[in-house]
């Protein structure tokens, strides 16, 4: 088979693969098929399709295919929910399908469904949002840490810091270090809680409100980070956020942005996916690209450019580290 058939068969598969997951698991949903089970309680297929009035074997067969999505698992011919198909009752069940409804009328009117890059709707949006924030990135933020490898006594301020995910995994791996986040008081509310419960609260201080207009204080940060931030600002907004950030970083100190524009290969349908929900939730936002970045921070004074990828779920983002 020629190169260009093995690429067409593989677009195709892809796309029955998605489509085919993406289907059973809205069915299995409408169904109502699992509402009843708690979490940890265990069921069989044959208990399963007595209870639904199903046959026994398209029932085995469609347990089986959730145990290889993860949205079920299996010991011992008993199954039971995911962690990930618990929370896929809430608020989270309909895999952001408003947003996809949305795309025809976004591409005949231009108007996005959520504008939530516009000042006026971040805090109200975002407080919803950034838990779940959390979640998706802490894998990232873990390893952002570890490639770091900073043991010193660090002070870290997070700006948009949302639940805090990127400052908190210092102080998770560095009992030395310290931050500071800035964000809406609103959105705060969540990371102040998760400091009260991970028992970090006295090493967090907080700058509440407009990040545009707070005062960062004095020159007395060895990191800063932005992460996820930079796509809902405006080329100015974020030229005017680095020089703010460079005031506040001691000389050495070290900007880290954060966004999906990793270049791992396994994240390259995560990213595409990415900004076309992105484009479909804000008005202008746009993953702005390292070599776009650059030339804005060196303007803001800072000298030094890497990037790396963070390779680990979900695959699509990297962290580029600018130096004072
Ligand atoms: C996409 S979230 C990212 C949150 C977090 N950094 C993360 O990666 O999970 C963007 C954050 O920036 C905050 N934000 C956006 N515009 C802001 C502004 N003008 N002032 C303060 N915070 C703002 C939002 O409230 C939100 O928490």
């Amino acid at each position: 088979m020629s190169a260009n058939n093995l690429k067409n068969l593989e677009v195709y598969f892809n796309l029955m693969l998605a489509n085919g997951s993406s289907s059973l698991y809205r069915i299995v949903q409408e169904m109502q098929l699992f509402n009843s089970y708690n979490p940890g309680e265990t069921f069989t297929a044959d208990a399963l399709a007595e209870k639904h009035g199903f046959k026994l074997v398209p029932t085995k067969v469609l347990c089986d295919t959730l145990v290889t999505m993860g949205l079920l698992e299996t010991e011992n011919d008993q199954f039971r929910l995911s962690n990930v198909m618990n929370l896929l009752k809430g608020n989270y069940k309909n895999l952001s399908d408003e947003y996809w409804a949305h795309l025809p009328t976004l591409l005949k009117t231009g108007a996005p469904f959520k504008k939530m890059d516009t000042v006026e709707n971040s805090e109200m949006e975002y407080q919803v949002q950034v838990k779940s924030l959390e979640w998706m990135m802490t894998p990232c933020a873990r390893l952002m840490v570890e490639k770091l490898s900073d043991n010193r006594e660090l002070q870290v301020l997070d700006v948009g810091a949302g639940s805090g995910v990127w400052s908190f995994n210092f102080l998770y791996a560095n009992p030395k270090a310290k931050v500071t986040l800035a964000d809406w008081p609103a959105v705060l509310k969540v990371a102040k809680d998760t400091a009260e419960k991970t028992k970090i609260s006295d090493r967090v201080t907080y700058i509440e409100g407009n990040f545009h207009q707070t005062d960062f204080g004095a020159e007395r940060f060895d990191y800063a980070t932005l992460g996820n931030v930079t796509h809902i600002q405006t080329p100015d907004e974020n030229k005017s956020l680095f020089k703010k950030i460079a005031k506040v970083l001691k000389p050495g100190g070290k900007l880290i942005i954060l966004d999906a524009y990793g270049k791992a290969p396994e994240g390259a349908m995560a990213r595409a996916l990415y900004q076309m929900g992105l484009t479909i939730r804000t008005v202008q936002g746009r993953v702005y690209l390292p070599h776009e970045l650059e030339p804005w921070l060196k303007e803001a004074g800072f000298t030094s450019f890497e990037f790396q990828s963070l390779e680990t779920v979900p695959y699509s983002m990297g962290m580029l580290i600018a130096k004072k």
